[in-house]
Parts: structure tokens; sequence; C-alpha cells
């Protein structure tokens, strides 16, 4: 008890006047909240405002092309997030008559929302007493009670979810979770935390026993793959190129980009014009140029992409089916969203 009453008094005082916090509409708080797990809320903000703004109602949304959604999402990463709130927001205007459900155990069934959204969602706008764990939770409760248990593990992901569930304020438990997390991200940083002023100071084991840099305590179990792709990017004498769908189950489904050639290595030019796969895609004459002599490193999760564009011009073909003066139409990666800005502000 005491620790809520200390965290949300200090909520009053602190917590950061941002628009999903004046509203309870379920399709806000849903948009929010899908939005802030891929960023920072500096970051969502913007994406938030031109969300609402283009579709103010969950009908809107539904209503979308998914090429419209994808290329509104372009730069939060993580695409099937986009795609499950299409999905989601197509069931829910067509068989729910846009009506949100009402409940963590409704909510959770929603295709792309797991604990953490169907937590998020309830406690806000339902008052229902679900307790979030999200980053910023984890570092919070693990200094609190200096827990070193690793929080990407099967225990850890139990032990904390079970713990805030006891510590939340069950008459407020929507002000609750807002609160713990603007703690973490306020107060309790992960680097430089502000251990002299902090309400807790009385009470954490962290700053008690010196743990503060050391928790929370994460495995350090993926082990990231390195690939390497070149972009193929045509320019036609009829200032066409190449663009297509990303097909399959990855995580650009949906988003389109240049005719892509994976190599073991990284390659010089004779390597990729020697290679089968450019010898099929031009069969004819090209001139080919490096853009990029320095590979630009791609970070995902689990992969590392070092990429070269190639600047390939030939003359007119069948395949080119992109216009250069359309381009910007698509939805593609970041990736090649950035290399687009910076080809086409050169020329
Ligand atoms: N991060 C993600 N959602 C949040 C929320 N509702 N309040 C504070 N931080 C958040």
């Amino acid at each position: 008890m005491k620790f809520s009453n200390t965290l949300i008094f200090w909520y009053l005082q602190n917590n950061r006047d941002l628009p999903w916090r004046k509203t309870k509409n379920p399709y806000f708080i849903w948009l929010s909240e899908i939005m802030l797990q891929q960023t920072r809320v500096a970051q969502g903000l913007s994406y938030y405002l031109k969300f609402t703004t283009t579709f103010p109602t969950v009908f809107d949304l539904a209503k979308a092309e998914e090429s419209t959604v994808l290329k509104m999402w372009q730069g939060l990463g993580y695409y099937s997030r986009a795609r499950n709130l299409h999905f989601t927001a197509k069931k829910i205007a067509n068989e729910f008559n846009g009506e949100f459900p009402s409940s963590y155990k409704e909510i959770i069934k929603l295709k792309g929302i797991g604990d953490y959204t169907a937590s998020a969602i309830s406690s806000i706008c339902f008052e229902e007493a679900a307790a979030v764990v999200d980053g910023n939770v984890y570092r919070v409760l693990s200094r609190y009670f200096g827990i070193k248990t690793p929080i990407n593990s099967a225990a850890g992901i139990k032990t904390f979810k079970a713990l805030a569930q006891t510590l939340i304020d069950k008459t407020q438990p929507g002000a609750f979770n807002q609160a713990i997390m603007d703690f973490g991200a306020l107060h309790c940083k992960p680097q430089n935390p502000q251990c002299e002023t902090c309400i807790f100071a009385d009470s954490c084991v962290a700053l008690e026993k010196k743990l503060t840099k050391e928790l929370p305590v994460k495995d350090k179990k993926i082990k990231v793959r390195k690939r390497y792709f070149n972009f193929l990017v045509l320019q036609t004498d009829d200032h066409k190129t190449i663009l297509s769908e990303r097909e399959g189950k990855g995580i650009w489904q949906g988003l389109y980009q240049f005719p892509l050639i994976e190599s073991e290595k990284t390659i010089n030019k004779k390597e990729l014009i020697l290679s089968e796969e450019f010898i099929h895609l031009f069969p004819t004459e090209t001139t080919i140029s490096l853009f990029n002599e320095k590979e630009i490193v791609h970070k995902l999760s689990h992969q590392h992409l070092y990429t070269h564009f190639w600047i390939v011009e030939a003359k007119n073909t069948d395949e080119a089916n992109i216009k250069w003066t359309e381009i910007e139409k698509y939805p593609v990666p970041i990736l090649i969203a950035n290399f687009l800005e910076a080809f086409l502000g050169e020329k």
C-alpha cells in the first residue's frame, strides 16, 4: 500500500502532459500503447497525432488501405504491429460495431494485443486491476526490491508480473500503471537515476546495497545474425525503377523494396555483376556504381543488415514498373526511406 501511495503521490506532481492522457477512449489508448512499444514518448507523439488526425475513429482506420497504414507507420519499425493494428481495427469495426471490448480477458484475444497492451487498455480505460510490466516497470521493481532474476527469462517474466499485480492500487489501477511507467522513464532511469532525490530512498534495496547499476539483470542469450544486402536501384532512360512488395512472413512483409541480392559477405562490383542473380535480373547492358562506399548497418533486434545500394543505369525495360516521380507513395523499410532521402536530395 505504501509503495503505491508514494508512487501515485509522485505521479500527481510529475506526470507528463500527453494527449492520450486526456482521454479514456480505448481506441486512442490502444493506438498510443502500440506505438509506445516501438519508441520513446517524444517520437511516438508525432505518430500518435498523425494517426488520430487521419483516422479519428476505428472505422476510419478499418477503411484505410493497408499500404496507407504501413506508409504512416514508416519509421516506427516492427511493421507486423501496424498490420495487426489494421486487422484488429477491421474486426472491431465490422464485428463489434466499433465497440472496443471492455475487459482484459476479451481485449487480450485481439490480434496484436498481448499481456502488456491488454493490461494498459483495461486499466486505463476500464479501471480493471491488471498490472502492466514494460521495461520501466522491470527496472523500478528490480531495483526497489533488489531482484536479480533476469527480466528476459521465463521465471523473471512471471515473477515481475506477479509482483506488480500485488502492488497495483485496485482503486486506481490506471493511474498506478502510468505512474510506475513514468517513474521509470523520468526518475528511475537506466543511466543516472536520481537516487539522491528519490521518494523511495529510505526503502530501495538497490540503493542500500549499491546495486543500482547492476539492476535489472538481462540474459545475453540472443545471437545477432549478420546479413549482407545489396539493393539494386535501377534508373532507366525513361525515369523508372523496380520496386516490389516483399512477400512471406518476414519483418518487412507488405513493404516495397528494390531488387535485392543477398550475399554471404561484402561483395565488390565485379562479384556482383558476375552473380547469377544479377545476370538474371539484368541480362542486358548496364552501368553500375556504388552509392555508399561504407556499408550502412541497419540494426534489428536479431539481425544486423550490412547494406550497399548499387545504382544500375539501363535502357528502358518492361520490369521497370515504378516511376521515380511516384516513388514516395510506396511504403518502404526505413533503411530504404533513408537511402531515398539521401539519393533524391543529392540529385
Ligand atoms: N509508456 C507506454 N505507455 C505509457 C503510459 N501509458 N504511460 C507512461 N509511459 C508509457
